[in-house]
């Protein structure tokens, strides 16, 4: 089927939101930058349909969306749940993605080494148990001149969230919980509490195994900021964040500030 690509770009709000998902209607900057991504990729090997890992994938609220496109998909994931979601909602829009059952720090013995000419890890460094060990793994996978689409929580942005809050010795402690390395610990391996990255952080531990490190960009900068739904009834609102939220992306001092970091690594 065709597929709009990036959400937002015109199309059914209704069609968009299945194939999409939440999570993927509220990310338009990273579609924006996958979809150069997979452009440059595509006229660099001359190849339509792309390999693409989804390290981490879920339920496919990416995954689906590349896969609708034409490209040969991959979702890994430890939740057999998650994975059956994928396929779920893979089937609904009519297109195949190979679902694999495993974590990230094995992914190379799951797709094999340069297999992938994109790999995605969205929100899910926050989750694994060594981020170095998963960022290594894919590092293997991918193929020379392929890309690694990173999404991760941005350490900074929780402090900033607590204080506005006005939990302010929530927000010291974070703060004094973000090591010298950039990362800010989880709390407790196996809770719900995620791991979270400085953009310092960030980009030291995907050039950890060799990668070289590209565009960064602030997700929900202010969207992250705003009561929940804020702009949601207005559409005329919600079309000067979103305008917003594109500028501020690439601004330095607020992409540093965003609720998560998108950051590119390149073979
Ligand atoms: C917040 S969800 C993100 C899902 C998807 N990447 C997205 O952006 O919508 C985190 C995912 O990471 C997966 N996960 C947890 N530990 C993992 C590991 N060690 N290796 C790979 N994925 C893992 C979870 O099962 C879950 O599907």
């Amino acid at each position: 089927m065709a597929a709009e690509f990036p959400p937002g770009t015109g199309g059914a709000a209704l069609g968009e939101r299945r194939l999409y998902g939440r999570d993927g209607m509220r990310s338009p900057v990273v579609w924006d930058v996958l979809r150069e991504v997979v452009a440059a990729r595509v006229a660099q090997t001359g190849r339509e349909a792309l390999d693409i890992v989804d390290a981490g994938g879920g339920t496919g609220g990416f995954a689906v969306p590349f896969a609708a496109l034409g490209h040969r998909v991959t979702v890994v994931d430890p939740s057999p749940d998650a994975l059956a979601a994928a396929q779920r909602r893979a089937a609904e829009v009519h297109v195949r993605l190979t679902a694999v059952q495993g974590d990230a720090d094995g992914l190379d013995g799951l797709v094999g080494e340069s297999a992938a000419d994109l790999v995605l890890c969205h929100s899910v460094l926050e989750y694994v148990d060594a981020p170095a060990a998963s960022m290594a793994a894919i590092a293997r996978v991918l193929r020379p001149g392929a890309t690694v689409s990173v999404l991760a929580a941005n350490a900074v942005a929780a402090v900033l969230h607590r204080a506005l809050a006005g939990r302010y010795t929530e927000a010291r402690e974070l703060l004094l919980g973000i090591g010298p390395g950039g990362v800010a610990q989880r709390e407790a391996p196996g809770t719900d509490v995620p791991r979270r990255f400085t953009l310092a952080g960030l980009t030291a531990l995907i050039e950890s195994p060799g990668l070289r490190t590209g565009d960064a960009h602030g997700i929900r900068v202010f969207a992250g900021l705003l009561p929940a739904g804020a702009a949601d009834a207005d559409a005329a609102a919600a079309d000067a964040l979103r305008a917003l939220e594109d500028a501020a992306a690439v601004y330095p001092a607020l992409r540093d500030i965003a609720a998560r970091l998108h950051v590119l690594g390149h073979r």
